[in-house]
């Protein structure tokens, strides 16, 4: 089992259940409401710690009520906050999500007021003991300065980047990564309809790296460093519950099995499993209940 450090965000996830997804102007009342800790970083290593590996964040909280429920929620998933930045100013990011009980779908309205996790705090960090870093694509001035001073330091430490959204100048990251994690809406975001059109258009920027993109039901592709593509299909549970956090989930997998030696394309076909399972659960906790094989 590994030691991993995530740089990203922990966020108040305030979710709503709906019989129905309400139209525009509507008034819903909702079948039940849940508070969570949610963001990329921690979701994913929430699933990485229930897969067996010792989890580290790096990231920003603020001082107020809200950050004690994510505070409890990493601590009960024994993630190790020893790098987190506090401020006694601000409020942590929250995302309204309205959860579609009909097909598990999350809608996400996402309010941010909070500075980012800055490089002075990343370059106090012993990266030694680590096996594997993970940043979320996000800040990419900062983001840049750690994956410089990782990569001078431990150049043989293993480093994927989730490119979730499109950022000014985020391609100035990609030379640095062992790992790329895209999604669809940013292919979509850059004019390709298909997910290999993607990652072709990416080889050049990132020759040295695996590249990986998710096409929700569709599946996901890959193409390594040769050029070789892999493809997986997604594998849907008996009910989709629940979608918040798929994402998130597929990338933890991802990183497991790329750790445990696995092929790019038998780590495309596992993080597919792993994903497709979590929509059969609500929220990450049981993401290994039930058969994964
Ligand atoms: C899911 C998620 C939520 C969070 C939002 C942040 O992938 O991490 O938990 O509210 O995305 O963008």
């Amino acid at each position: 089992m590994a030691r991993i450090l995530a740089i990203g965000i922990a966020t108040l996830d305030i979710i709503n259940s709906v019989s129905r997804y309400p139209d525009e102007d509507d008034e819903v009342r909702a079948v039940s409401q849940r508070l969570c800790r949610g963001g990329n970083a921690t979701n994913t290593l929430v699933v990485l710690s229930q897969l067996g590996h010792t989890c580290h964040w790096g990231g920003v909280l603020a001082d107020e009520p809200d950050a004690n429920h994510i505070e409890a929620d990493l601590l009960r998933h024994a993630i190790n906050t020893d790098a987190v930045t506090r401020l006694n100013q601000g409020k942590v990011p929250t995302s309204y999500i309205t959860h579609n009980l009909a097909n598990g779908s999350r809608t996400i309205v996402h309010h941010r007021d909070l500075p980012e996790y800055r490089f002075a705090a990343f370059r106090e960090i012993d990266l030694a003991p680590f096996d594997w870093l993970h940043f979320e694509g996000r800040n990419v001035a900062e983001t840049l300065q750690m994956l410089l001073w990782a990569r001078a330091q431990y150049p043989a430490l293993p480093i994927s980047i989730e490119i979730e959204k499109e950022r000014p100048d985020i391609q100035q990251l990609f030379a640095h990564a062992n790992l790329l994690l895209f999604s669809k809406p940013f292919a979509l975001g850059r004019g390709h309809h298909h997910a290999t059109g993607l990652l072709e258009a990416m080889r050049p920027l990132a020759p040295q790296a695996a590249l990986v993109c998710t096409w929700g039901a569709a599946g996901a592709w890959a193409i390594d460093r040769h050029g070789q593509e892999e493809y997986s299909t997604s594998i849907a549970p008996s009910q989709v519950v629940d979608t918040l956090g798929a994402g998130d989930t597929f990338n933890a997998a991802m990183i497991d099995s790329q750790i445990s030696g696995l092929s790019l394309g038998a780590s495309l076909a596992a993080a597919c499993h792993l994903a497709g399972h979590k929509c059969g659960y609500q929220g990450l906790d049981f993401i290994l209940k039930g058969t994964v094989s």
